[in-house]
């Protein structure tokens, strides 16, 4: 049999991408006659991505708005090391393919300023050197444009176009460009985006924010509680990032008065710690001032809002669309920019899911809310060009494993061993995951609606579904204890979401 060797651009070495190197680069099968040979372009000087704790310039500050790090300095991981394994290298046990005894983890573990050994980034490390991947690895190389060339008469549905890749060196890993550095472009016959989705950080309007006197700050870049100290802070938000941070700096931030965490009230929010007011929605904010009106009616002066609101998808790199539909089910009205020209569009929410518009010049149009990445097949393939694959798009999800199911399964499409259903067909069972998932979401009040946030049985149905359409070729990665701790997890996602330290201190007493 004589081999076919597809050239693919991977986009990032996180946890996705360096899955996705080590599936694509290792895939071998008797019923293929294609292989791949991996390019992995990473901005940043070491393989980990979030998992790189960027410390601020100072001991008390901020980190920068332009790094891709999110993560803060207290954090340790809220999954424990069963869950945040690959199937193929446990962050339990030794293995042939690392020098690391992972039976030292702890079972939550942590980054690299809290501890040398314990931690994710030293996890990623040793999978990128026991499997060989940093020589396929690019680093201070990022990618600024994937540019998409149809292939006339094409008749191949997964090959139907060519890839060519821009990149240019960067010394920092900071999502902002530089300029004045050589431009390098290459072709590929694929590409995978796996550059995150913790770095563009979101931050709701309200009347009068932009005119707020006071400091506005994101989660993305709260590394320390210090910075808060002497100041009447404003929490926003009831993620993982709002509760554990407005914990945080109401015990040690030392703020001026207690810490007020504007939360929904279908969170049904209570604290016994004095330093925190739980308050309702914001209506607006007083213009000119610092004082801000709650939905209650009561007013209050704040020298900083913190906002741990999310984050939005976003790449770059890639030719998107962005629009923002502030009420689904209502007309949208938007600007676009297509072929070079700005467009004024109006439409139903369903007009703007249109494969028709989607094409070389708009590759994947992105929603604010209902947030979406459109059109992608069970939230990785490109519904048109399906050499075109995003990891991680899904979220409220156990990362890792789930990058993995997806980088098999997309081997399985590009070596022809899965076959896609028909664009029409896949645009079909997209819309009826949607409306089911929206009715669940709508019903349960969440702020953001999406149909890429998926809960524990979710996450269940599409490790199944992946399964199917990979005739069981992803390995099921719990076995043992990794899997009694995955049921668990399941059963408990919600206790976890309500009180992380409950959570975890129930599962360290049964560890
Ligand atoms: C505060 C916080 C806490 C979290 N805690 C947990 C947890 O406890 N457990 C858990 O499992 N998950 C957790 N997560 C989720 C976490 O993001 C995932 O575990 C995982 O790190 C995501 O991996 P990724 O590869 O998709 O993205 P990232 O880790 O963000 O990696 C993306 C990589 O792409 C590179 N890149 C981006 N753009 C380009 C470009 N144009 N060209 C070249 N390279 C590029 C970046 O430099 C980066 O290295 C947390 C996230 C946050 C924000
Ligand atoms: N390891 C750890 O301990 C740790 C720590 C932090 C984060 N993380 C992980 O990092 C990821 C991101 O977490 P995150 O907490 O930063 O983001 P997130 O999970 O997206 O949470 C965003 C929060 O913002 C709220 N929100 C959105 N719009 C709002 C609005 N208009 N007004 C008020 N609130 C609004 C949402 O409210 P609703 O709930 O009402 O919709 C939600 O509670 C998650 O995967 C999380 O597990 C892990």
């Amino acid at each position: 049999m004589t081999i076919l060797k597809k050239r693919v651009a991977v986009i990032g070495a996180g946890s996705a991408g360096l899955v996705c190197t080590k599936i694509l680069s290792d895939f071998n099968s008797t019923e293929s006659d294609i292989q791949f040979e991996v390019v992995c372009f990473e901005a940043g000087s070491q393989v980990g991505g979030q998992w790189i704790y960027l410390p601020p310039d100072d001991k008390e500050g901020l980190g920068n708005i332009k790094d891709y790090g999110s993560i803060y300095e207290s954090l340790t991981t809220n999954l424990t090391k069963y869950q945040m394994s690959y199937s193929h290298f446990p962050m339990f046990q030794s293995s042939e393919h690392s020098t690391s005894n992972y039976q030292d983890f702890s079972l939550f573990p942590s980054h690299a300023q809290i501890s040398n050994v314990e931690k994710v980034e030293k996890y990623l490390q040793d999978y990128a050197k026991g499997f060989d991947l940093l020589s396929k690895i690019r680093f201070n190389t990022r990618v600024v444009e994937v540019q998409c060339q149809t292939i006339e008469g094409s008749t191949d549905p997964v090959y139907n176009c060519n890839w060519a890749v821009t990149s240019r060196p960067s010394r920092e890993q900071s999502h902002e460009e530089k300029d004045g550095h050589e431009l390098l472009t290459e072709q590929f016959d694929a590409v995978v985006a796996c550059s995150g989705r913790y770095w563009l950080e979101y931050i709701p309007s309200f009347p009068g924010l932009e005119e707020y006197q006071g400091e506005i700050v994101h989660s993305h870049v709260y590394r320390r509680p210090d910075w808060f100290k002497g100041k009447r802070v404003l929490s926003v938000g009831y993620g993982a990032s709002g509760k554990q941070i407005t914990e945080e700096i109401a015990k040690r931030g030392n703020p001026k008065t207690p810490v007020y965490h504007s939360v929904s009230p279908n969170h049904h929010a209570t604290t016994d710690d004095p330093n925190i007011k739980i308050v309702g929605d914001i209506s607006e904010i007083i213009p000119g001032t610092k004082s801000v009106r709650f939905r209650s009616g009561e007013e209050e002066e704040f020298d900083v809002i913190l906002f741990s609101t999310g984050y939005d998808y976003y790449f770059p790199y890639l030719k998107t669309s962005n629009w923002d539909i502030p009420n689904p089910g209502t007309n949208v009205s938007v600007e676009i920019v297509e072929k070079g020209k700005n467009i004024h569009r109006e439409g139903s929410l369903d007009e703007w899911r249109n494969l028709d518009d989607i094409s070389p010049s708009c590759l994947l149009k992105i929603s604010h809310s209902p947030r979406e990445v459109f059109p992608v097949y069970g939230h990785t393939v490109h519904m048109k060009y399906p050499t075109l694959c995003v990891l991680g798009l899904p979220y409220q999800i156990n990362p890792f494993p789930l990058f993995e199911w997806q980088a098999v399964w997309m081997s399985h499409i590009w070596s022809g061993m899965t076959q896609l259903p028909t664009a029409e067909e896949m645009q079909k069972s997209v819309s009826l995951f949607r409306k089911e998932t929206e009715a669940v979401q709508t019903e349960r009040k969440s702020r953001i609606v999406s149909i890429h946030a998926l809960d524990a049985q979710k996450q269940k149905d599409y490790y199944q579904f992946i399964q199917k359409q990979t005739g069981d070729a992803v390995q099921r990665p719990w076995s043992g204890k990794q899997r009694s701790h995955y049921k668990k997890e399941i059963v408990q996602a919600k206790a976890r979401h309500v009180d992380v330290e409950n959570y975890k201190a129930d599962q360290l007493s049964s560890y």
